[in-house]
């Protein structure tokens, strides 16, 4: 085995281990071990690695976790092992609070690292400092990111080891947060919200659901441990990014169409689909600007959401988002709204009849930009057909200027609306592809791929 010699070293790096070796109380030969101990830990080459190198899709990501202190912080230990299971090196930042939540001691024996606390600890500035922290990580994740942690991120405040980790820090930052549903709603939160999206903060979470206090529920759930998974591996993805510097306009689930104040007409678009396909083009490296109707599932990750309720306002969204690159309208617009839309709550009056709904057609969004003078080069739109659908689907080609349509037969019995499954088939001015029956993912999947090949080609 090699050893190194003190004696043998220059004297200029004699002179700076011996005052770094004061500095902490250490012979100059522990301050050695230390040093060298901690570039093994973070050698990018995984030959010199402390620990096995573990394979997986996160192998030799280092993840620094801020901890929070919510009642959530124990689902860090899941997170922790399933990190280290995917390859990941994973150094914890506690909080004071945290340390109420969970212990260093656990923390530290499943992350196989140092804990870091304290923001003066004089060894471990000395040993890493909150700068170091900060750079020596391709991902710094919070979790849970209670409604505090996100106050003070978004002030600027750097009153702890956490948070001055967070404001020195040139990394991606993703933050998973957890509170009671009344903080989570609260103004104050909700500013603060805004001001991390906007400072380019990646959220996962919160989830809806029983919260720890008896008989509350509501947003504030902290996502599971996998959900947090698929995120980092989301945001660490090294796969090639076709669609890197593409801007693509997309729309999904239902529209909402007034009555009056408190009834509308609506379809039963889950948004599944629509959303599945704009984290599939988000993580080819697109930047995607979702309109969606009224749904009941999460935004997709990476990806700008503005939420619409009716087919004119989800089209006055979409003109705004115009050029683009392509054009996917995957929402399930209605064709018609009401004429009439009542300012008040129609009332039912005895011995009066039914009141008569008198409906106008909508703007067809599809058509619209199909038709436009800012048309993008490829556009793409869906049919949910219940009967003749190929030749419905051809029509819908010409009549709406689209290059592709995407159809599929909603007859009840394929349970394809709502549902997790679909089946398709592509309908282009040169055929027909006929995709098996398979998961909403892996259609979005596929039709992410299939678009970017066709925005690397000059014609589509
Ligand atoms: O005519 P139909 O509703 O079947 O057309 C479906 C396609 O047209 C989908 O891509 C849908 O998003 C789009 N569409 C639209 N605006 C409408 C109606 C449909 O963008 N008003």
């Amino acid at each position: 085995m090699a050893s190194i010699t003190i004696r043998n070293l220059d004297d200029s790096i004699k002179e700076r281990l011996r005052v770094r070796a004061a500095a902490h109380g250490r012979s100059m030969e522990e301050e050695a071990r230390i040093i060298l101990g901690d570039l093994v830990e973070y050698a990018p080459t995984p030959v010199a690695a402390k620990t096995p190198i573990q394979r997986g899709s996160l192998s030799e990501r280092r993840i620094l976790l801020i901890i929070g202190g919510g009642i959530a912080a124990y689902k860090c230990l899941d997170l922790i092992r399933r990190l280290r299971e995917r390859g990941a090196r994973v150094r914890p930042v506690l909080t004071k609070a945290a340390e109420e939540f969970v212990t260093p001691l656990a923390i530290g024996a499943l992350a196989a690292d140092k804990v870091f606390t304290e923001l003066f600890s004089r060894e471990d500035e000395h040993d890493v400092g909150h700068i170091r922290l900060s750079r020596e990580a391709d991902l710094i994740v919070v979790a849970p990111a209670t409604a505090d942690l996100m106050a003070k991120m978004a002030n600027g405040l750097a009153n702890d080891l956490a948070s001055a980790v967070l404001m020195a820090t040139d990394k991606r930052v993703l933050i998973a947060p957890a509170m009671n549903p009344k903080m989570w709603d609260h103004p104050a939160t909700r500013r603060n919200r805004a001001t991390l999206a906007k400072d380019g903060i990646h959220f996962v979470g919160p989830g809806t659901g029983e919260m720890a206090e008896s008989g509350e529920s509501g947003a504030g759930r902290m996502a599971e441990a996998l959900e947090i998974v698929t995120a980092i591996e989301t945001l660490l993805d090294r796969r090639p990014k076709p669609l890197a510097g593409k801007t693509i306009v997309m729309t999904s689930g239902p529209t909402h169409e007034p009555i009056d104040p408190v009834r509308y007409i609506a379809n039963r678009s889950s948004g599944k689909q629509g959303h599945a396909i704009a984290a599939a083009l988000a993580r080819l490296g697109a930047t995607v600007r979702l309109v969606s109707g009224p749904v009941a599932i999460p935004d997709p990750e990476s990806v700008s959401v503005v939420h619409v309720e009716s087919a004119r306002e989800m089209r006055d969204a979409v003109e705004q988002f115009l050029p683009a690159d392509a054009a996917v309208m995957v929402a399930a617009v209605a064709d018609w709204r009401t004429a009439n839309e009542a300012g008040e709550k129609i009332k039912k009056k005895p011995g009066e009849t039914a009141p008569a709904l008198q409906m106008v057609e909508n703007p067809d969004i599809l058509a619209g930009i199909g038709h436009s003078k800012l048309r993008p080069r490829l556009v793409v739109g869906f049919a949910a057909e219940t009967q003749d659908l190929l030749n419905n689907a051809r029509v819908k080609l010409d009549k709406k200027g689209a290059d592709w349509i995407v159809a599929n037969d909603v007859s009840h019995e394929t349970g394809i609306m709502g549902g997790d499954r679909n089946a398709v088939r592509i309908v282009t001015r040169t055929g027909v592809e006929e995709w098996p029956n398979m998961s909403k993912d892996e259609v979005a999947e596929r039709l992410a791929a299939r678009i970017a090949a066709a925005l690397q080609t000059v014609e589509v």
